[in-house]
């Protein structure tokens, strides 16, 4: 009886400590589980939030730091956010990033330069940054700081200054929650006002324009309102989605330069439902008209008769004698090779076609229609022939070269004339050499306030300085006055006393 009792106590307690056992595994197993998801989820997070575009190394070292991202106040360069301890973020809390993503401010107290778009993030959810965090901890540790050094002149390399500029520029409110999946990921996650919103004279971002368009070193951010000259209000929201999907929408618009990164670092990877969200809000933004643009920068029609076209890939061919005299033409000014129409030949014709309509079943775009030549804004136009377009998106595609160093800034010119009036819906272009080699430049307009900035401070520390000297003189000679022999100093007050 006891040994049974012994037995039946040994099988209860066996059997207690084995489903203890198989129990914690389990809760192991399913905590695990929840990190894993946790990380994905922060995966997509940084994804949608594009980190990479900025804080990917010199080799494509995820998170390494280096790039300068490029501002009116010079570069400013973005740091190592990899989860290494020393030279990155592997010590940061939930707390520390929700610091930077918020308020722009590192856990040692250090102001970040809004380079790092955290006026943007600053809506993003509690719970996207717990995401986010889980996911950065788990990305290699890169262990050395970036080789580029920030360098800004004085005043602007005094990072308590943002401290004014944060109580200017940012919302009052932290939104803890998500208000509409659009409007998240476009004024938060993605950030595309960044880029699309211009600036004003403090350098934050103008809200009464705001997606009105934007310049960005060489490039243009176009505007992306709902206006339908200007804006995207001719596109449909399956072509706007098909464009942050494949860089490309229809046949007349590809994403070249910084859109071709976020496309390709950022865009592609959004799931369906997310590039229809963005879709469906930007239709929803006030249009903001545009005097200079005639005809809308995105014409469907265009496109629709693109499709209809024969979809055989056709030779590039000479201009044949009818064509010549729709384009008003004379056979010598072809074989010139210095007139626009010789240069077309020579460098565009081969993929683009004499007809501009390009090779659209195999990728080669149609020029005819294309937005960066209905554009009232040459910019991006002159940049695609200086820099080409770099394969981006979700489908593999043909690249195209950049002319920059072939062609020199009067050919360019001819050439970018000769498009956008034969191609591009306008009557007259009158793009020069100056204002290729401006837009080669990259230079940013910059308001008065920050051009005389430097000046101002300049002036300000003078002041300061004689202030300070005018002060010390001011004690010392009242010093002297008091610690001279009383005397002196009372004989002439003493004469005139009766
Ligand atoms: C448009 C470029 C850009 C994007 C996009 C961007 N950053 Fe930054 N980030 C910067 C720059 C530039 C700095 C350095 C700013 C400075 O020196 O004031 C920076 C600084 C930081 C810092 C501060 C590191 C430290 O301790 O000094 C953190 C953390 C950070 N970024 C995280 C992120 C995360 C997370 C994302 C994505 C959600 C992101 N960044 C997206 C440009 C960017
Ligand atoms: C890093 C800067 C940058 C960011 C971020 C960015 N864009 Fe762009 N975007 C550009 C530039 C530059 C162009 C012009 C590209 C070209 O002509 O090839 C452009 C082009 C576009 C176009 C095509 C306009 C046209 O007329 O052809 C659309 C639509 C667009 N962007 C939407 C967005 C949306 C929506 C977001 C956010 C999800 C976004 N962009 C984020 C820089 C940016
Ligand atoms: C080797 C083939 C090739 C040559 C030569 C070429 N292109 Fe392209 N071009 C392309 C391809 C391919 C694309 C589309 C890239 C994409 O969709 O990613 C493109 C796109 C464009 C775009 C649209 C870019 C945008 O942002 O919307 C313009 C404008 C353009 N080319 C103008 C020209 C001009 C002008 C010339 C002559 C100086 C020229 N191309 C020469 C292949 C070429």
């Amino acid at each position: 009886m006891w040994h049974q009792l012994v037995l039946a106590a040994g099988l209860v307690l066996t059997g207690s400590l084995a489903g203890i056992a198989l129990d914690s595994t389990a809760i192991a197993a399913e905590k695990t589980a929840g990190e894993a998801a946790l990380v994905e989820r922060g995966e997509y997070i940084a994804r949608a939030a594009d980190c990479m575009a900025c804080h990917v190394g010199p080799n494509g070292t995820p998170f390494a730091g280096g790039k300068p991202v490029p501002t009116p106040l010079g570069n400013i360069i973005a740091t190592n956010i990899s989860s290494s301890k020393e030279f990155g973020i592997g010590n940061y809390s939930v707390r520390d990033l929700t610091g930077v993503l918020r308020e722009g401010k590192t856990p040692t107290g250090k102001h970040l330069y809004p380079a790092m778009p955290y006026p943007a993030y600053r809506g993003l959810t509690a719970d996207d940054i717990e995401a986010l965090h889980a996911y950065l901890q788990t990305v290699p540790a890169v262990e050395h700081a970036p080789e580029a050094k920030t360098n800004l002149d004085f005043p602007f390399n005094m990072r308590f200054l943002m401290i004014g500029w944060n109580l200017i520029n940012l919302d009052e409110e932290v939104s803890a929650s998500e208000k509409d999946r659009g409007s998240y990921l476009v004024e938060n996650l993605a950030h595309c006002g960044i880029c699309h919103t211009p600036r004003d004279d403090m350098m934050g971002s103008d809200e009464t324009q705001y997606l009105g368009g934007s310049q960005l070193g060489r490039w243009y951010a176009p505007n992306i309102t709902s206006d339908e000259f200007a804006g995207i209000g001719g596109w449909s929201e399956e072509q706007l989605a098909d464009y942050f999907k494949h860089g490309q929408a229809g046949y007349i618009a590809q994403a070249a330069g910084p859109m071709g990164e976020a496309v390709h670092h950022s865009l592609q990877y959004l799931s369906d439902s997310d590039r229809m969200a963005i879709a469906s809000y930007l239709k929803t933004v006030p249009p903001i008209a545009d005097d200079q643009q005639e005809n809308p920068v995105f014409d469907s029609r265009i496109n629709t008769q693109l499709i209809g076209r024969d979809p055989v890939v056709i030779k590039a061919t000479r201009f044949e004698p009818e064509e010549l005299e729709r384009h008003g033409l004379k056979a010598e000014d072809i074989e010139d090779p210095d007139s626009a129409p010789g240069l077309y030949q020579q460098h565009c014709a081969g993929c683009h076609m004499d007809d501009g309509t390009g090779q659209p079943v195999s990728f080669y775009a149609s020029l005819q229609g294309n937005t960066a030549l209905r554009s009232a804004n040459p910019r991006n136009l002159v940049a695609v022939i200086l820099e080409g377009v770099a394969y981006n998106g979700a489908t593999p595609r043909p690249l195209m070269p950049g002319f920059e160093g072939e062609l020199d800034s009067q050919e360019i010119a001819d050439l970018a004339n000769y498009v956008r009036v034969e191609f591009g819906g306008h009557t007259t272009s009158n793009i020069d050499a100056n204002q290729v080699n401006h837009i080669a430049s990259g230079e940013q307009p910059v308001s008065g306030l920050i051009r005389y900035a430097p000046l101002l401070a300049w002036l300000g520390v003078l002041v300061a300085v004689l202030l300070i000297i005018g002060l010390v003189w001011f004690f010392w000679a009242r010093r002297r006055r008091q610690h001279a022999p009383r005397a002196s100093r009372h004989t002439p007050k003493n004469k005139v006393r009766p």
